[in-house]
């Protein structure tokens, strides 16, 4: 599918974004490991969060659709069944990040695999420290990359006390989810700074996780209890369409949205820029605060998004040289080289994706900067299969008298599968 996105009457409106992604992966996680029956209420399911549900099947957790959702019968801390097969996370990082944690020390021999994106994206940085609290883990070159194959015979995980070297929410909770079968305290430290949902649910099912001079330190449990919960609407997904209404709207509201501070710079940076934006938290679920977001579109000028900023916004960036491009001034993005390993290389994605547009942007080995606004023509970009350059594309297309093409747009059922009915939904035209 090779769609072209144009917004001749520009975009805006009210809409409710599709479920957030990070808290259903971990919704389902800890529903599986828990004791007793959870119900989850309106979880992502499709891509990214199946890919987790089917590798939890395979390991004997048993997930009932109903009218709202899922229930979960919960399989304990310890109760993962041997798979016959190689479970399969896809292009999922997530999955394999956070799976890991859940099998380090299971006693069961399982194989963690993915697609050929996933089997590209280090690994290394959750094998190490897992085989730190004494998890026997094989990988392909030396454990850097999956698959990896975890190994029974360890006996129980000691407690780890580890710095995280990179801001990354998957390792971190991948850290926390093992830690709760230590024989200790554990305590994570160095760059935790980045999105909080496996902290905040696992205090809301009673786990002790306390922050102590910059570190967390989380106590080890016998047994998790089910839950009931509501997944709210991931503010990454509607945050293609805050930026479609930046470049070229109308007002638009959204309601039911995750408004947790740690995924919400790009709407900090967006007002930085000059858009004019009200965030009302509404209610709460699984520790998660959801609201509505007013997005009041105005001029935009150029922003400096500093190093420290980007774990706050880190799947945001694409959308950042977008909005830069129709910006007034410099935008320039620094401190993201973990950009290079995500996906795609998305770096070098949305320096082409500029490119096909006919704009101009000066790459750094952790960056970008672009200066706006620049005349773009219409063009065709290649995501190569990666979901978020192929909507920042879409928004781009926004903004662009003749719209912006996007080969193989599929790609962005991974997070966001029903994008297109949203866009035009809100004044967007898809043809
Ligand atoms: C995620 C964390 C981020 C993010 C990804 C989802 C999560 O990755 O890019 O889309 O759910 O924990 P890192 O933790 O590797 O930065």
């Amino acid at each position: 599918m090779d769609p072209t996105f144009r917004a001749p009457r520009g975009v805006g409106g009210t809409y409710v974004p599709p479920p957030d992604k990070s808290i259903t992966h971990r919704a389902l996680m800890l529903a599986a490991v828990s004791s007793s029956p959870s119900r989850i209420r309106r979880p992502l399911s499709t891509g990214d969060c199946n890919s987790t549900r089917r590798c939890l099947e395979s390991l004997g957790v048993r997930f009932t659709d109903t009218a709202d959702g899922v229930e979960v019968q919960g399989v304990g801390l310890r109760g993962f069944a041997e798979p016959l097969r190689p479970l399969d996370a896809e292009n999922s990082g997530t999955t394999m990040r956070l799976l890991s944690g859940l099998l380090a020390g299971q006693g069961i021999l399982v194989v963690l695999s993915g697609d050929d994106s996933l089997v590209r994206r280090p690994m290394g940085r959750v094998v190490e420290p897992l085989r730190e609290m004494g998890a026997h883990i094989e990988g392909r070159e030396s454990g850097r990359f999956a698959p990896l194959c975890f190994i029974p015979g360890a006996g129980d995980l000691r407690p780890i006390s580890w710095d995280l070297p990179v801001a990354s929410a998957q390792v971190k909770s991948s850290l926390l989810l093992a830690a709760l079968r230590a024989t200790g305290a554990s305590r994570i430290g160095g760059k935790i700074g980045s999105r909080d949902h496996t902290e905040r649910m696992l205090r809301a099912l009673g786990v002790r996780l306390d922050r102590q001079d910059s570190s967390l330190r989380v106590d080890p449990v016998k047994s998790l209890p089910g839950f009931d919960g509501d997944v709210p609407g991931d503010v990454s997904s509607a945050a293609f369409l805050v930026a479609a209404a930046l470049v070229n709207g109308r007002k638009l509201t959204i309601h039911g949205c995750g408004v947790n501070p740690t995924r919400c710079g790009f709407l900090e940076v967006a007002r930085r820029m000059g858009a004019s934006l009200d965030i009302a938290e509404e209610s709460s679920s699984l520790g998660e605060p959801a609201g509505s977001i007013m997005v009041h579109p105005a001029a935009l000028r150029g922003a400096t998004v500093a190093a420290v900023e980007v774990p706050e916004l880190i799947d945001e960036i694409p959308l950042l040289a977008v909005l830069g491009l129709f910006a007034h001034g410099r935008t320039e993005v620094r401190g993201a080289s973990e950009l290079r390993v995500k996906e795609s290389d998305r770096l070098t994605m949305i320096a082409r994706m500029v490119e096909c547009l006919g704009g101009k942007l000066e790459i750094f080995e952790d960056g970008f900067a672009v200066d706006g606004p620049q005349e773009l023509r219409p063009g065709v970009v290649d995501p190569q299969g990666d979901h978020r350059i192929a909507m920042a594309a879409a928004v781009a297309g926004a903004g662009v008298p003749g719209g912006v093409k996007v080969a193989g747009f599929d790609c962005s059922r991974v997070s966001y599968p029903d994008f297109i009915r949203d866009f035009i939904a809100l004044g967007g035209e898809v043809a």
